[in-house]
C-alpha cells in the first residue's frame, strides 16, 4: 500500500482515491475479465485489434498498481477456450500481442517480484509462444510477491473437469481407486489457483452483466464489480475506484453481517449442520 502512496503525486486525484482505502481491508486476491477492445475500436473507427493492442497498458498499470498494493494474487482473463471462434487473423493478432507483452514486461515483472503463471489449457498453444510462456513463468518462480495469473485458452468448466481428472489419477496412481470420492478440498487441491486466496473481487469491464466461463468454481463468495468502461479505457483510477466500491460492500458469507450478530455469545451451528466451515 505504502509503495503505492510514495509512487503517486501528492494531492493527486489517484493519491486522493488511495488514500481513502483501507490498507487492512484490500482483496487478496482479484479476478479481472478484460472486455470490451473491440467495441472500442469500432468507436474509434479502427479494426478490432487496435482495440486488442490498446489493451496493454491497461494490463501493464492494473498489474504494476496491485504490486504495489501488495495484493496477492491477480488474475487476468486474456484468452478463453471459446475464443477460439474468432477470426484467424484476429486470434493470431491475441498471440503476438501476448508475446510483445511478455517479451516487454519480463524485466519489469522479475525487478517488482511478481511471480508469473499461466493458467488454462497453453498446452494447445502454438509451439513458439509457449515457449515463450513457459520460459517467462521460470524466469519468475521465484519470486514471492504479487502472483499474477494470466488465464490462456482458459474455461472455468475445463478447468474443474481437468482438476477431477487430476485427482482421479492420483488416487489411480497411490492404489486408492477403489474408495476414492471427490469432496470440495480435493477438487481445490487440484485447481490451477490451488494454494492461493479464495478470490475475492471479480472485476468485468464494458458493461457485460455475465461471467463467461471464468473462474466458475472460485467466483463461489467473490464481490462483482461491473464497471462499463471499456478495458483500453481501464485506467489506475478505474481500478481504484473498483478496489473502494468493495471496500463498501458487506461480505457475509451466508451468515448475518456483524452488527445483527448479536454479542458473539450464540455459537454459529455449522458443526451441526454437516456444512464446510470457511
Ligand atoms: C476482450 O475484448 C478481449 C478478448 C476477449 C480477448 P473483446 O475482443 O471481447 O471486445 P468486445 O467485447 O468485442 O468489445
Ligand atoms: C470474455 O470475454 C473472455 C475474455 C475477456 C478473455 P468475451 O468477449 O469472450 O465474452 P462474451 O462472448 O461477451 O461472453
Ligand atoms: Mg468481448
Amino acid at each position: 500500500m505504502q509503495a503505492l502512496l510514495d509512487h503517486l503525486q501528492p494531492g493527486s486525484a489517484d493519491w486522493v482515491l488511495a488514500q481513502s482505502l483501507d490498507a487492512g481491508r484490500l482483496p487478496r486476491h482479484i479476478g479481472v475479465i478484460m472486455d470490451g477492445n473491440g467495441r472500442w475500436a469500432n468507436s474509434r473507427h479502427l479494426p478490432r485489434v487496435a482495440g486488442h493492442r490498446a489493451g496493454v497498458e491497461p494490463v501493464r498499470s492494473t498489474v504494476e498498481t496491485a504490486a504495489r498494493l501488495g495484493i496477492r494474487s491477480l488474475t487476468l482473463y486474456a484468452f478463453s477456450v471459446e475464443n477460439w471462434k474468432r477470426p484467424r487473423a484476429e486470434v493470431e493478432t491475441l498471440w503476438r500481442l501476448l508475446r510483445h507483452y511478455l517479451r516487454r514486461e519480463l524485466d519489469h515483472l522479475v525487478d517488482n517480484n511478481i511471480q508469473l503463471r499461466a493458467i488454462g489449457r497453453v498446452e494447445a498453444l502454438a509451439p513458439q509462444v509457449r515457449r515463450e510462456l513457459d520460459q517467462a513463468v521460470a524466469a519468475t518462480e521465484r519470486n514471492d510477491g504479487l502472483v499474477l495469473n494470466l488465464a490462456i485458452n482458459y474455461g472455468g468448466r475445463t478447468e474443474i473437469v481437468d482438476a477431477v481428472n487430476a485427482a482421479l489419477d492420483e488416487a489411480r496412481r497411490a492404489g486408492e481407486l477403489d474408495d476414492f470420492r471427490v469432496d470440495e478440498s480435493v477438487i481445490e487441491r487440484h485447481l490451477s489457483t490451488a494454494g492461493q486466496p479464495e478470490l475475492d473481487l471479480l472485476i468485468r469491464t464494458s458493461g457485460e452483466m455475465r461471467i463467461s466461463n471464468f473462474l466458475l468454481w472460485q467466483i463461489a463468495y467473490a464481490e462483482l464489480y461491473v464497471t462499463g468502461t471499456l478495458w483500453p479505457d481501464f485506467h489506475r483510477t478505474e481500478f481504484l475506484e473498483a478496489l473502494l466500491a468493495y471496500q463498501k460492500r458487506d461480505r457475509r458469507f451466508g451468515g448475518l453481517r456483524n452488527a445483527a450478530a448479536g454479542n458473539g455469545a450464540e455459537e454459529p451451528c455449522m458443526v451441526e449442520a454437516g456444512l464446510p466451515a470457511r
